[in-house]
C-alpha cells in the first residue's frame, strides 16, 4: 500500500470504486481514496475556471435534508449538482413529514424511490447512520453534531493548493475540541499524513474514540496527534491554524458561558506569532469576529477562508461524481 507521501508524487491516481458508497465520515475512506477525491477536485476546479462544462450527473437528483441552517453547504451542493447537469431539491425538515414525526427509516426508504443521492444535515450522528442503513442510495453527511467531512475535504483541498503538499505539515486547531470540525479534522489530517494538534479548555477535548482512532491512523502514516489544553503548545510552528465557533448549532444556550471559558483560546495576532511565519488560517465559517478569532487574523494576509468556502463546491463535486456518477 502506498502511503500519502508516495501518493502525492503520483500524477494520476487510480480511480477507486466509490460508486454507491455513503460519505458519512472521513474515517470510512482510505488515504488513497481521499487523495483521489482531492486530485479530482483540483481538476474539476481548473476545468470550471476554464469554462468547461461536464454533464456527468445529467438526469441525477440530489435530495438535501436540512434540520439546521446553512449558507455554504446548501448553495455549494445545489450549485455543484446544477454544474454537473443534475438537479438538487432542498428539503427543510420543517416542511417534510420528518419534522412531524415520520421515522428516519421510512423517510430514507421513500426518498430512495425518487432521487439518486441524499445529503443530510442533522443533529445526532446516529440519525444519519440510521438514514444510510435504510437508504438504497448514497447518503452524504452535510454536518452532524459529531462530523463535518465535506467541509474538511474542502479544507484539505485549500491547504494542498496553498502549500503544495499535505503530508508532513502541522495543522493546529484551537477552540472547541469536542465538535464536528475537530473530529473530521482529526480524521482527515491523519489520513493524509499531517501532524495535528488540538488545544481546547479542559472538559472540551475531542471525543476519545475518534482521538484514539486518529492516533492509530497517524501511527500508520508517520504523523502525530497532540491533544492539549495549551494553545501556545498546540500552535508552535504550525503551518495551518484552524478554529471554529465556540458554540455550535444546537448549543446556543451555552454561548455566554462558553465566551468566558474559551477567551484564552482566541486566535489572535499574539498567539499566531508562535506559528510558522507563512502559516495559513482556516475557518469553516460562519465566524464570530472578536470571539474565536480577531478580525485582524480572519481578514488579514494569512487568511484563506474564502478560498476554503469556494472549495466546498469543487470538493463536493468530486464526492458526488465518485458516489453517484458512472
Ligand atoms: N461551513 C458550513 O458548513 O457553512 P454553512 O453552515 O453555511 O453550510
Ligand atoms: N461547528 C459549527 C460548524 C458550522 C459549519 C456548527 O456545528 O455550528
Amino acid at each position: 500500500m502506498l502511503n500519502p507521501i508516495e501518493l502525492q508524487e503520483q500524477k494520476d491516481l487510480v480511480k477507486p470504486q466509490l460508486k454507491g458508497k455513503d460519505f458519512l465520515t472521513l474515517a470510512d475512506f482510505h488515504s488513497t481514496e481521499i487523495m483521489y477525491l482531492l486530485d479530482h477536485a483540483l481538476k474539476l476546479k481548473k476545468e470550471h475556471k476554464q469554462g468547461h462544462l461536464h454533464h456527468h450527473l445529467s438526469g441525477k437528483i440530489l435530495g438535501m435534508i436540512f434540520e439546521k441552517s446553512s449558507t455554504r453547504t446548501r448553495i455549494s451542493f445545489e450549485a455543484g449538482m446544477l454544474q454537473l447537469g443534475g438537479h438538487a431539491i432542498f428539503l427543510s425538515s420543517k416542511d417534510i413529514q420528518l419534522g412531524r414525526g415520520e421515522s428516519v427509516a421510512d423517510t430514507a426508504k421513500v426518498l430512495s424511490r425518487y432521487v439518486d443521492g441524499i445529503m443530510v444535515r442533522t443533529f445526532e450522528h446516529q440519525s444519519i447512520e440510521e438514514f444510510a442503513e435504510n437508504a438504497d442510495i448514497p447518503v452524504i453527511n452535510g454536518l452532524t453534531d459529531l462530523h463535518h467531512p465535506a467541509q474538511v475535504l474542502a479544507d484539505l483541498l485549500t491547504i494542498l493548493e496553498h502549500k503544495g503538499t499535505l503530508t508532513g505539515l502541522k495543522l493546529c486547531y484551537i477552540g472547541d475540541g469536542n465538535n464536528n470540525m475537530t473530529h473530521s479534522l482529526l480524521e482527515g489530517a491523519t489520513k493524509v499524513g499531517m501532524d495535528i494538534s488540538v488545544a481546547s479548555p479542559s472538559g472540551y477535548e475531542p471525543n476519545q474514540l475518534i482521538t484514539d482512532h486518529a492516533k492509530f491512523i497517524a501511527n500508520q502514516n508517520r504523523s502525530s496527534v497532540l491533544i492539549t489544553n495549551s494553545p501556545e503548545e498546540a500552535i508552535k510552528d504550525a503551518d495551518v491554524v484552524v478554529t471554529d465557533v465556540w458554540a455550535s448549532m444546537g448549543q446556543e444556550a451555552e454561548q455566554d458561558k462558553r465566551i468566558e471559558l474559551f477567551k484564552p483560546y482566541q486566535v489572535n495576532k499574539e498567539l499566531c506569532q508562535k506559528a510558522k511565519e507563512d502559516f495559513i488560517f482556516l475557518h469553516c465559517l460562519p465566524a464570530h469576529r472578536g470571539e474565536e478569532v480577531t478580525a485582524e487574523i480572519i481578514d488579514g494576509p494569512h487568511s484563506v477562508v474564502f478560498d476554503e468556502a469556494e472549495n466546498r463546491l469543487h470538493a463536493q463535486k468530486a464526492i458526488m461524481l465518485a458516489l453517484m456518477g458512472k
